[in-house]
């Protein structure tokens, strides 16, 4: 059989010069994913510039195909791609007819595997994501990096490789850029030129396009965990003990306020989702984030995402403004998923005005810290509180503090788990219940020895949690020597 290009240069130019105009002029309105000018001026037998799906050892002439049939198919439905009356579903089967249409039209000589090949990527760069697409299928890829079109990395059990993908150009870059920010009505341009969006799945995803990014349009995607970690797992990966996530567990019920605090990618969000998981289903449970990413399975509960402000700066709804409407709601619970401004002063009222067991995490690298750092954001609610004031708050709203931190070997662990026991003087103070034995050391590959052990010291809490009936194992704050 004679190779694909032979079948191609013997076939007439398809007419799709015309149709390609029409269509990339639409198709700019409506912030299309396909590299458009190529399509424009080349004339079907020219060598592309660039071709429109990367060459994975694929010949230039079905590049070629594949990108008539992209751009015919833009100018059938390019309008109605970012259409919001129609459903996911609605649109895919739209995609689906239109593009077997095009393909009959093309009359291109394919045998039914390249003409298969052809109908799925086309769909990927229209429907999907393009290149990044079967990146994001791959379950075992965390995260992906793209530096510009010809670099994209990911990460894979923590590893960071370059991957075998690339952008066409810059232009298409953009265009896939483009595509996810409009589908969550955003808009991405010189005017604004750094989104954080969100897919369909949850993953979450920022990107920031030239002039700021000098190596080009850079996308950073942090995969969403489909199955995210179970008490079971932390245990296991050491970085809880059982007895410690007993007592953690006895301390949700008992509707103590919690903080979780750690440095980025110590698993907080993780933390705070294994912690939400102990709250008891009759009760109701708000949750309020920046990005959707807890995963709780109890049926009684209201998730609420803020939003950042639109193209014209208005419409903005911070976590503030839904920790405040979050009290309107007869919350049993409120679960913030990370106190970074203001809201931290009315979620700290809201502890301390009857919405006990509410949880959250903060940015910070030890108790004391953490402690340090929700007076600085208190400060950022604008409120003029003296700070005697504000500590005096935070003492009697929060009742423990759960540090998380990574340590060397790469491991996360919980490195402390303190009690908030009030003040002194001027001073919030802290009192360790179970604190990282470092003094046990590292094996011969490095990995820490030790475990969280509790202290020895009975927290002042633990009489609260006997009142209301919840029992904790004589033995629950006496080091057993673990190990
Ligand atoms: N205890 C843990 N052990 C190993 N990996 C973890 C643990 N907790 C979280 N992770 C992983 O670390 C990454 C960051 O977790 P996340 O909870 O989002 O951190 P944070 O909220 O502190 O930024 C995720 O990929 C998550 O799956
Ligand atoms: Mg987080």
């Amino acid at each position: 059989m004679s190779s694909l290009s032979e079948r191609l240069a013997a076939q007439k130019p398809q007419p799709a010069t015309q149709v390609a105009s029409a269509g990339t002029r639409r198709a700019a309105r409506v912030a299309s994913p396909l590299p458009a000018e190529p399509a424009t001026e080349a004339p079907a037998d020219a060598e592309p510039t660039e071709p429109l799906v990367q060459a994975d050892g694929e010949s230039d002439g079905l590049a070629r195909v594949k990108q008539r049939a992209a751009v015919a198919l833009y100018a059938r439905i390019g309008t109605r791609l970012n259409d919001p009356n129609l459903s996911e579903e609605q649109l895919h089967q739209l995609v689906r007819d239109e593009l077997h249409r095009v393909v009959e039209a093309e009359q291109a000589p394919l045998t039914g595997e390249e003409r298969q090949r052809l109908i799925t990527e086309v769909r990927a760069d229209v429907l999907g994501l393009g290149p990044l697409q079967k990146l994001l299928d791959d379950v075992a890829v965390t995260e992906i990096m793209v530096n510009g079109p010809d670099y994209v990395y990911v990460e894979r059990d923590g590893k960071i490789t370059r991957a075998p993908v690339r952008f066409t150009s810059e232009q298409h870059l953009r265009q896939i850029i483009e595509r996810i920010v409009t589908r969550i009505g955003r808009r991405i341009d010189e005017s604004s030129p750094m989104v954080d969006a969100r897919l369909e799945d949850g993953s979450r995803v920022n990107a920031i396009i030239p002039p700021l990014a000098f190596t080009g349009s850079t996308l950073t995607i942090r995969k969403f965990a489909k199955d995210p970690f179970k008490v079971a797992d932390l245990i296991r990966f050491g970085t809880l003990t059982s007895p410690m996530a007993r007592l953690l567990e006895a301390c949700v019920h008992g509707k103590l306020n919690i903080i979780v605090s750690g440095g980025t990618g110590t698993g907080k969000t993780t933390l705070l989702n294994v912690l939400s998981s102990f709250i008891p289903d009759r009760e109701r449970i708000i949750t309020i984030e920046d990005a959707v990413e807890l995963q709780l399975q109890q049926d009684h509960i209201v998730r609420l995402e803020s939003r950042p402000q639109n193209s014209e700066g208005k419409g903005e709804i911070t976590i503030r403004d839904l920790v405040r409407n979050s009290l309107r709601m007869r919350p049993d619970r409120i679960v913030v998923g990370e106190v970074r401004g203001g809201e931290t002063l009315d979620m700290l009222q809201a502890m301390n005005t009857g919405h006990d067991g509410s949880l959250s995490t903060v940015h910070a690298n030890s108790p004391r810290d953490a402690i340090s750092r929700l007076e600085t954001l208190v400060l950022m609610a604008g409120m003029d509180l003296p700070l005697r004031a504000i500590r005096e708050q935070i003492a009697s709203a929060v009742d423990l503090i759960v540090q998380l931190d990574r340590l060397r070997d790469g491991t996360r662990r919980v490195v402390a788990v303190t009690e908030v026991v009030g003040m002194e003087g001027q001073v919030v103070t802290l009192q360790d219940v179970f604190a990282f034995d470092f003094a046990a050391g590292t094996d011969e590959s490095g990995r820490f020895l030790g475990v969280p052990r509790p202290t020895g010291v009975r927290p002042k809490f633990s009489e609260r949690l006997q009142d209301l009936g919840i029992r904790l194992p004589a033995d629950a704050f006496e080091d057993r020597a673990l190990r």
